[in-house]
């Protein structure tokens, strides 16, 4: 999958609501609730990340879920690409890019989020041909300015960010031409996921899901 699919296939995914969840799971009993939760509320696209020995049970869990298209987050290596892939995961997410991961995701036929915050890393990119791409860590970045002024230069590039975004910032992201969507922790605290508050997480996805884009 060459990078221009991949990044085809990247804003198809944004497209499908303004936040991708940004998962942490602990406890893989959780994952189907979670992620019915989720979509139910109207987000689609969850990120779950291999941040835990839990991740890939739960991306096999949730890829069943229905109306739902599941990703792997905080990819760093062609194992993680190789590893996500095999659980199910529809679409990947990295924190920033090197590439022996671009070449995993190319390989493994994996649409990847790279993650990039400087002009020379945007620029690196794109010139692979990714044209969707992270913006990690946002808020400590630069946050939405940085993104509306990268967009200067650069305004082939659409971004994702992720990365110190809640309900309060959001609206300064999603404005934004060059921006395709959001992720973000918010709309599954670690507390209501544990205790399956899963009304609590619908009511947070569902008021994410209704935020206006640009
Ligand atoms: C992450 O890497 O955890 C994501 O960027 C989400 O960040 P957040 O918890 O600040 O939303």
């Amino acid at each position: 999958m060459t990078p221009a699919q991949q990044s085809l296939k990247a804003a198809e995914i944004c497209a499908l609501a303004p936040i991708v969840p940004v998962l942490v799971i602990e406890d893989v009993s959780r994952a189907e609730g979670l992620a019915r939760a989720l979509v139910a509320g109207g987000l689609p696209a969850l990120e779950v990340t291999l941040r835990t020995p839990a991740a890939l049970e739960a991306i096999q869990i949730m890829a069943d879920v229905e109306g739902g298209v599941v990703g792997a987050g905080t990819l760093l290596t062609p194992a993680d690409v190789k590893a996500a892939k095999k659980a199910g995961a529809r679409f990947g997410v990295s924190p920033g890019a090197t590439d022996s991961l671009l070449k995993a995701c190319e390989d493994e036929g994996l649409p990847l989020l790279p993650g990039a915050v400087t002009a020379t890393e945007v620029m690196g990119l794109l010139e692979k041909g990714y044209t969707v791409q992270k913006f990690f860590p946002a808020e400590t970045s630069g946050g939405a300015a940085a993104i509306r002024a990268l967009g200067g230069p650069i305004p082939q590039v659409r971004f994702c960010p992720t990365g110190g975004i809640s309900m309060k910032n959001v609206g300064d992201y999603l404005k934004l031409k060059n921006i395709l969507c959001c992720g973000g922790s918010w709309v599954a605290p670690a507390d209501a996921v544990m205790s399956g508050d899963w009304a609590r997480i619908e009511a947070l996805a569902r008021e994410a899901a209704a935020l206006p884009r640009a």
